[in-house]
């Protein structure tokens, strides 16, 4: 008996271990310089033991062939390719997108409601969806949108008198409900109150459920991200139902409060509401892209029911505070290690005020060039996404005759391109004048890629900039940062987290300017 038992358990883990390794031969074929990997884990064990972050994973992988344009992988057991060349980065980007529109296992975007969303579709549905959303981040929305920023950037700076007392501050905690009262506002048209009233609150509690990096959720990130047939055919799902309901809910609130009827502020609740009123919206199919054919199906048309409404509310919502709170967090630990930096940074913020009356507007984007090159520099040293990823949609051969099947997954190393010593000289150091003035026409194209490139580059770049300079400018204007006593002078990420984070929190001092 007891040797039956043995006798079919070691059969088991043979028959996996056969179907974990059978493709473990793939880029040998191809002729691409690859590394040995191990059963299941292929060669991003760390990433899958939720030791590392995705993007330490990929940063140490491509610095293994200096010379090759790419790097064949086996992300768990599925060959992934490391596009390192800025050529061919630029051709998966933007020339040949139509063969890579679609992420990490796309095609199982329509298993859950959130994953609907614009950052996770694909195909003719993401374009669709890309198309009629496009106009409100026009120059005139984001304009009219800065406003509703200004109120927000007094309130917090009402909120720093408060904070500043306390002998150090968590800089994550304070600039995610700086962010998102703005994305509220903006986008939702309401008042989050993060600011001013933390604990209970809904929209605080909604985005900790979306962002968690408990053990579990690490384990579906992986799981999804390698095996989504697994995943999803044993009918898991990554993201909590609470989330879908509350939004569902909070669109409904939204709605009645408007009367179902598109009100003058053309915001983004607004163009939910048309969507709802036509029921369907209609847009370019991507053959457009390939072919130029104008023809009469080069047109889609989409049905728009309550799942669609919600999914891209969620995107805006996630997209919009996460993201620019922690690369406000790694401008400000930046600038608290570099106090000459800081200095320029402060001198610049207090002629800008002197100039405008100590009032803020729609073109300090503009006006405060250092400043943004510090959130530039701090972007590139801690890129929010340190991998792009992408599957493709159809075979695909790069110029050098390398052919990737469908179903391929591609990742760009983000990260790695904005460390590499040939991009970026000294690349540990904070050097916010590479991006400033003349300088900044020396980054070489597809080498730093903070906000993606080509058609599905970040929506919401011009946004984000317009929001952390909002940020910034109250701190600086009446505040030095400073490291608080026992914070390291480097920060590592945190391994189980979808996009950038510190590992610890970044607690900083805020001490009054005596001048
Ligand atoms: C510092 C702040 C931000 C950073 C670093 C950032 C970065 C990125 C990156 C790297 C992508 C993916 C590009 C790709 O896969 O090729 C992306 C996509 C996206 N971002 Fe941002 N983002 C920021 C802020 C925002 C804000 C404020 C919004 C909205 C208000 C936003 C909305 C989006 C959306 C909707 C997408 C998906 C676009 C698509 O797939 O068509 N982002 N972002």
């Amino acid at each position: 008996m007891i040797l039956t038992i043995i006798f079919i358990l070691s059969l088991c883990v043979y028959i996996l271990y056969r179907i974990s390794t059978r493709k473990f031969d793939y880029w040998q074929k191809k002729n691409v310089n690859y590394v040995q990997p191990t059963p299941f884990l292929g060669n991003y064990s760390g990433y899958i033991l939720l030791k590392e972050n995705l993007l330490d994973v990929v940063y140490n992988l491509s610095k293994l062939f200096p010379n090759d344009p790419y790097v064949g992988a086996f992300f768990g057991t599925k060959p992934t390719l490391i596009v390192k060349d800025p050529e061919f980065i630029k051709l998966v980007l933007t020339k040949d997108f139509f063969y890579f529109t679609g992420k990490e296992c796309f095609e199982y975007t329509h298993k859950e409601v959130i994953t609907q969303g614009i950052i996770f579709t694909y195909g003719d549905r993401w374009k669709v969806i890309r198309q009629n959303v496009t106009p409100l981040f026009s120059s005139s929305k984001m304009r009219s949108m800065f406003r509703i920023i200004e109120h927000c950037s007094g309130v917090f700076e009402n909120l720093l008198d408060e904070e500043s007392l306390a002998p150090e501050v968590e800089m994550k905690s304070l600039m995610s409900r700086f962010t998102m009262d703005c994305i509220g506002g903006c986008v939702f048209g309401v008042d989050i109150n993060a600011m001013q009233e933390p604990k209970d609150n809904i929209f605080t509690t909604m985005g900790c459920l979306f962002l968690e990096t408990t053990t579990s959720r690490g384990i579906k990130n992986v799981v999804k991200a390698i095996w989504p047939e697994i995943f999803y055919g044993l009918g898991f799902k990554v993201f909590p139902t609470d989330i879908h309901k509350f939004f569902s809910k909070l669109l409904v609130r939204i709605f009645e409060a408007r009367d179902y009827k598109p009100s003058e502020r053309t915001d983004f609740v607004d163009l939910l509401l048309n969507l709802k009123k036509n029921r369907h919206i209609v847009g370019d199919r991507l053959q457009k892209i390939k072919t130029g054919d104008e023809g009469a199906d080069s047109k889609l048309e989409l049905e728009v029911n309550d799942d669609l409404l919600v999914a891209q509310c969620v995107s805006f919502f996630i997209a919009g505070f996460e993201t620019s709170s922690n690369s406000l967090t790694f401008t400000l630990y930046e600038l608290a290690k570099n106090p000459d930096v800081q200095k320029r940074a402060q001198k610049e913020v207090d002629e800008y005020i002197k100039k405008h009356n100590n009032k803020l507007d729609y073109d300090c984007v503009k006006e405060l060039p250092f400043v943004e090159a510090c959130i530039d520099e701090a972007l590139r040293l801690y890129p929010l996404f340190g991998v792009i990823s992408r599957q493709t949609g159809e075979r695909y051969t790069f110029p050098t005759g390398l052919t990737l099947d469908k179903g391929d997954r591609v990742h760009i190393p983000v990260y790695h391109l904005h460390h590499d010593p040939e991009y970026f000289p000294e690349p540990e150091l904070f050097k916010p004048e590479r991006f400033y003035g003349e300088e900044k026409k020396n980054i070489r194209p597809f080498t730093y890629l903070p906000f993606g490139a080509g058609p599905r580059v970040c929506i919401g770049e011009r946004f984000a900039k317009m929001q952390m300079l909002a940020g910034l400018v109250p701190i600086l204007k009446r505040y030095t940062v400073r490291l608080a006593e026992g914070m390291p002078e480097t920060i590592n990420f945190e391994p189980k987290a979808i996009a950038s984070q510190p590992n610890i929190g970044v607690r900083l001092n805020l001490l009054p300017r005596n001048n």
